[in-house]
């Protein structure tokens, strides 16, 4: 079969009625961006991009140069674009608006732009998310406040790995696909349409060694999965943990599986919600999964259900396997 390339993919996206142009046009935008992240990622040592940028982010967390590097690459891309209303990151505080010298358009642009950077330095798997809003149609210069919109509302999502191979992952509602990045080329090419993920897993992803800090039902999920096949669950569960979210996420598209960053008494204690960010982790991974078949809930409610409340605003996540995601979900609920 020919390959089909991202470019000849939105287009049928176009032609299908599911997106517009101005919304074509900034995926591809957002994809030439991730495309540079790649060069520089690849690079690594030889590009003296590895270590501390010696600031810290808007979440008080060390900036790594490549982090500070990719929010560039992003902001870059998409000021002139003519896309965009505006545009918000994990590493910036408030929104950036777009310059006046450049066209706006009527989209809200939301990215991690370098997702799992403490394994940059150990070359293992790290990633850009994004997810994309409608600027409301009678804000002029949006503020924090337009992009507090419920995951529900979203028109895009997508990441992008950058492991041994560089590959997109899309969502515009309708089905999740997989893009390979063909270096010689220098495009992404379609390599799986809708993404199936599989009902029921016996592989799961959590960091183990805050398991003294979880909450009891979350003690009583994952202790039912240790206890393999002498257990209430009567069979072995494997685990896995890259500590990308990227990187766990796109193995659970590949052959199943659920990842859960639970909330905890050391999260509570400093007064937090949860370690991962609503609006450019949860919510467009919560969109990406559903759209492959699988799960995406907060322990308690559905993550794209959640009215956000702030832009940096953190919850806990369980995705995956929808069998597994709405147990762990039922034994947090009846507790
Ligand atoms: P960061 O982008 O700050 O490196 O955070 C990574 C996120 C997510 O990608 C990953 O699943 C999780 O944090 C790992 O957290 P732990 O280090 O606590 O395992």
């Amino acid at each position: 079969m020919k390959p089909v390339s991202l470019i000849q993919f939105l287009i049928e996206e176009r032609r299908a009625g599911h997106i517009n142009a101005e919304l074509s046009l900034l995926i591809e935008v957002v994809a030439r961006a991730c495309k540079r992240i790649a060069v520089a990622v690849n690079k690594g040592a030889l590009g003296g991009v590895l270590g501390n940028a010696g600031t810290d982010n808007v979440q008080g967390e060390a900036q790594k140069k490549l982090d500070v590097i990719s929010n560039e690459i992003l902001l870059e891309a998409n000021a002139w674009g003519g896309h965009l209303a505006a545009c918000a990151s994990e590493e910036m505080e408030d929104p950036q608006p777009i310059p006046d010298m450049y066209p706006k358009g009527q989209h809200l642009l939301l990215f991690d732009p370098l997702d799992g950077s403490s394994n940059i330095d150990v070359n293992v798997s790290v990633g850009t998310i994004f997810s994309v809003l409608r600027c409301p149609d009678d804000v002029v210069e949006p503020k924090a406040e337009h992009f507090l919109q419920p995951g529900t509302t979203q028109l895009a999502a997508g990441y992008v790995v950058y492991g041994p191979a560089t590959v997109l992952v899309l969502t515009f509602g309708h089905g999740t696909h997989e893009f390979t990045l063909d270096r010689e080329v220098g495009s992404f090419v379609l390599s799986r349409r809708d993404i199936r993920i599989p009902e029921a897993t016996a592989e799961f992803a959590i960091n183990m060694s805050n398991q003294r800090h979880w909450e009891a039902p979350m003690q009583r999920y994952i202790g039912e999965l240790l206890a393999g096949t002498d257990g209430p669950r009567g069979k072995d569960f494997n685990m896995r943990w890259v500590a990308s979210m990227v990187a766990d996420v796109h193995r659970i598209l590949t052959r199943g599986g659920v990842f859960y960053y639970p909330l905890d008494a050391r999260i509570i204690a400093k007064g937090g919600s949860g370690k991962l960010r609503l609006m450019y982790e949860a919510n467009p991974m919560a969109f990406i999964v559903e759209q492959a078949g699988g799960a995406a809930s907060t322990g308690r409610e559905r993550i794209l259900d959640l009215q956000p409340t702030a832009l940096h605003q953190r919850v806990p996540v369980f995705l995956g396997s929808r069998q597994e995601i709405e147990l762990a979900t039922h034994y947090h609920r009846e507790a």
